[in-house]
């Protein structure tokens, strides 16, 4: 498979790949950080963050995978390493352990941001490439950060 087969041009393709692989990486260690979230959770709000960060990790899983069968689709292979997600995500990794709950939160706001920023860089690279497929999906990515990025905010007593 090659990017030809849909229209799309190689050369144009190449940037677009780069940066799902990229965003692949970082989410690999934002969902393992839910996953500890949700296991190492503790207090009151033990219940509601519990639910909240399964939710979230499971969106995050469907994410995955959906990034990786893209770069497929564009005719390139998914980074699958967790030593390639280490060396390449710029988010890094958190001991959960121990973690008080607005800790979990705030880590959890930063990720999203660094996620949303990312996402904002691939829309412009996939508009240029005329990758609409690419653009449609990461958009839907963003938006969910971007309303979970509102409640967790407001959960943790933000503006
Ligand atoms: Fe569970």
């Amino acid at each position: 498979m090659d990017a030809k087969k849909i229209s799309l041009k190689e050369k144009e393709v190449k940037p677009v790949v780069d940066h799902l692989n990229d965003l692949l990486a970082n989410y690999h260690i934002h969902y393992q950080k839910l996953r500890g979230c949700h296991w190492n959770v503790k207090g009151k709000s033990f219940f509601t963050l519990h639910i909240k960060f399964e939710e979230l990790y499971t969106a995050a899983l469907v994410t995955i995978d959906e990034l990786a069968e893209r770069i497929l689709t564009l005719g390139k292979s998914p980074c699958s390493t967790f030593n390639d997600y280490i060396k390449t995500s710029t988010l890094k990794e958190i001991d959960t352990i121990g973690l008080k709950e607005t800790a979990m939160v705030k880590a959890l706001i930063d990720d999203m941001a660094v996620l949303i920023a990312m996402e904002r860089e691939l829309l412009d690279i996939t508009a240029e490439a005329g990758d609409d497929g690419t653009n449609d999906m990461v958009n839907r990515f963003m938006q969910f950060k971007e309303k979970n990025t509102w409640m967790l905010r407001s959960f943790a007593g933000k503006k």
